[in-house]
C-alpha cells in the first residue's frame, strides 16, 4: 500500500513532510490528548516534522500558550506508547504549539485564526499551506469547513499550496447524513483535500492484508468460493463504555464499530487486487467490493443477526455495572453493545461464502482478528479415523499478539488420528523494526498528500448503505427487549447459534 511518497521508515529514512500549520479543532479534547499529539511527538522524535512546522490548537476554553503546552505535556506523560518521554524532543516541539480562543460555529473566530496563523515566526517558511484537523463533536464537521471555506483559509492560494481537512469518524450516523456531511465539506475543499480517518486502516497489520493477500503466490489461488468456506471478522474488546455514555448510547457498537472499523477490515479481506497500488485503485477495489454485497432484505436480517447489550457482572475481577446504568445511558436503553451479523458478496469470487463479523463490548478478551476457514476435505480417506477433519483455518491476528498462524491436520503420532497443528508468525519477534501508532501514520500521510489510508466519500456511502438496512430492518422489529450477556463472557449465546444454525463456530481462543 506503499507509495514512495508514504512516511516509509519510522526508524532511519526521516521522510520530512512540507513545513505547514496544522490547526487541531477541538483542541481541548479527548482524542487531541490521547492520540493527535502524541502523534505529532512521535513524528517530531522521529524525524519527520520539517522546520517552519506549527501546531495550533483552536478551542473555545480561554487559556494561553503556555497553558496549552502544559496540558498537552501532562496528556503526553500519560498516553504517549513510547515511555518515557524525550524532554529534549518535547522541548524542540512545544515551543512551535499555539493557542487560539474560539467558537466554532462563529465565522469571525476564523478571520482571527487567519490573522494568528499569518503572525506566526514559521509562516515565513510555511506560506500558506495548512492541514486542519477536525477533532471536534461531529456535527461541527460541516459548519467547521463551511467556516473555513467562508474565512478564505480553505482554498488553496497557489498550486503548490497545501490545504488538506482530516476528518474524524464518526462519518454521519446514516447514509443520508453522510451523504449531507460529504456535501458540505465538498462545497469547502475538493475530494482530493479530504482525509476521512478510520484509524484501524493506520494500524500495520490492516495495512498488511493487502501485502499478505497480494505478495504472495500461495493464499491467493485459494481465496476464493472454491476453497474457502466462511471467513470470520472478530473485534472483542474488554472495556466497558466507560464515561462514554452519552456518545455511545447514540451509536451503539453498529455505529462505533461495525460501519468504520470491521467494514474496512471486511473489504480488505474480500476485494480484487487492484490494477496498481495506488490510493485511487485500492480505493475503486474497495469500493467494488461494497456495492456487491446486496442490500440485505429484513427477514435475511433478522435471521442473521444478533444485538445484545452487557448486564452488571464482574470483569476482569471488577465489579461492573450494567450497560443501562452507565452515566448518561438511558436507564431502558435499547442500544447494543454487541453485534454480530452475515454478510454475503454476489460476485464471482464470493459467491456463496458467508461473512460473519461480530464486535463487542465488556467481552472475555481483547482481541482483533480475521480467520479465513478453508473447505473440509472430502473425509473418505479419514471415514474410519476416531476423529473428525478439522478445517484449515488461516487466523490473522491484527492485535494483540500480531501475527499470522495457519492450522492444519497431520498425523498423530503412533495413532491413525489427524490432529490440528499450526504454523506461527509474529509481528514482533522482529524487534528491530518500529511499530509506529496508527495516528502517527495517518497524520504524517495526510501531510504528504498520501490518501490510501483514508476512506473515499463513496466507500463510506457504500458502507452506510448496508449498514442501514440493518438498522432499518431492526427498528420495524419494535421490540422492546434486547438479549443481555454477562461481562467477561464472549457474547450471547443468540451469537454462537447464529453459526450453530449454519454448521459452523466461532474460532476457538486457543493458542492464543
Ligand atoms: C474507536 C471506538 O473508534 O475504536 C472505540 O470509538 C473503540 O469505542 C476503539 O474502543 C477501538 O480502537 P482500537 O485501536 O483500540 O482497537
Amino acid at each position: 500500500m506503499s507509495t514512495s511518497t508514504n512516511c516509509p521508515d519510522f526508524v532511519s529514512t526521516a521522510t520530512k513532510v512540507p513545513p505547514s500549520v496544522a490547526v487541531i479543532f477541538g483542541a481541548t479534547g479527548d482524542l487531541t490528548h490521547r492520540k493527535i499529539v502524541p502523534a505529532f511527538y512521535h513524528l517530531q522524535k522521529n524525524g519527520h516534522l520539517p522546520e517552519g512546522f506549527a501546531i495550533i490548537g483552536f478551542a473555545r476554553r480561554p487559556k494561553t500558550d503556555a497553558e496549552f503546552r502544559k496540558d498537552l505535556k501532562e496528556a503526553l506523560d500519560k498516553f504517549s506508547h513510547t515511555k518515557p518521554v524525550d524532554e529534549k524532543v518535547w522541548k524542540e516541539l512545544e515551543q512551535h504549539i499555539y493557542y487560539q480562543q474560539g467558537d466554532l460555529p462563529n465565522v469571525e473566530d476564523y478571520k482571527k485564526l487567519g490573522e494568528r496563523i499569518k503572525s506566526l515566526p514559521e509562516a515565513k517558511i510555511f506560506g500558506e499551506n495548512a492541514l486542519y484537523y477536525l477533532a471536534t463533536a461531529p456535527e461541527f464537521f460541516g459548519p467547521v469547513a463551511m467556516n473555513l471555506a467562508a474565512a478564505g483559509l480553505a482554498q488553496k492560494k497557489g498550486a503548490n499550496h497545501l490545504r488538506r481537512l482530516i476528518v474524524e469518524k464518526p462519518f454521519g450516523i446514516d447514509l443520508a447524513s453522510a451523504q449531507k456531511l460529504n456535501e458540505e465539506i465538498q462545497h469547502a475543499f475538493p475530494e482530493s483535500s479530504i482525509y476521512r480517518i478510520d484509524h484501524y486502516l493506520g494500524k500495520e497489520t490492516v495495512q498488511n492484508l493487502l501485502y499478505f493477500r497480494f505478495g504472495n503466490s500461495i493464499y491467493e489461488p485459494l481465496w476464493d468460493h472454491k476453497y474457502i468456506d466462511h471467513v470470520q471478522i472478530t473485534v472483542a474488546e474488554t472495556v466497558s463504555v466507560e464515561g462514554r455514555g452519552g456518545y455511545y448510547d447514540e451509536a451503539g457498537a453498529v455505529r462505533d464499530m461495525l460501519q468504520n472499523h470491521m467494514m474496512q477490515l471486511f473489504s480488505l479481506i474480500a476485494m480484487e487486487p487492484p490494477a496498481v497500488l495506488d490510493a485511487e485503485s485500492i480505493r475503486d477495489e474497495k469500493v467494488k467490493v461494497l456495492r456487491a454485497v446486496a442490500t440485505p432484505k429484513p427477514d435475511y436480517i433478522l435471521a442473521n443477526s444478533v444485538r445484545a447489550q452487557y448486564g452488571a457482572g464482574i470483569l476482569n475481577g471488577k465489579q461492573i455495572p450494567a450497560y443501562r446504568q452507565e452515566d448518561r445511558v438511558k436507564p431502558n436503553s435499547l442500544t447494543e453493545t454487541y453485534v454480530a451479523l452475515k454478510l454475503e458478496i454476489d460476485n464471482w469470487r464470493w459467491s456463496g461464502v458467508p461473512f460473519y463479523l461480530r464486535t463487542g463490548k465488556a467481552l472475555a478478551k481483547q482481541f482483533t482478528e480475521i480467520n479465513i476457514v478453508f473447505r473440509r476435505p472430502p473425509g473418505a480417506l479419514f471415514a474410519g479415523a476416531a476423529n473428525r477433519i478439522y478445517r484449515n483455518r488461516l487466523r490473522i491476528r491484527i492485535q494483540p499478539n500480531e501475527g499470522i498462524h495457519l492450522h492444519f491436520n497431520t498425523k498423530t503420532p503412533s495413532q491413525p488420528t489427524l490432529q490440528t497443528v499450526g504454523m506461527d508468525f509474529s509481528y514482533r519477534q522482529d524487534t528491530a523494526h518500529y511499530f509506529p501508532e496508527a495516528y502517527e501514520r495517518l497524520i504524517c500521510d495526510a501531510l504528504l498528500g498520501e490518501s490510501t489510508l483514508f476512506t473515499r466519500s463513496d466507500e463510506v456511502e457504500q458502507s452506510w448503505r448496508i449498514i442501514d438496512a440493518f438498522k432499518d430492518a431492526w427498528k420495524n422489529q419494535e421490540t422492546d427487549y434486547i438479549p443481555l450477556y454477562a461481562p467477561g463472557s464472549m457474547g450471547p449465546v443468540e451469537g454462537d447459534e447464529m453459526l450453530r444454525r449454519d454448521g459452523r463456530s466461532w474460532a476457538s481462543l486457543t493458542n492464543d
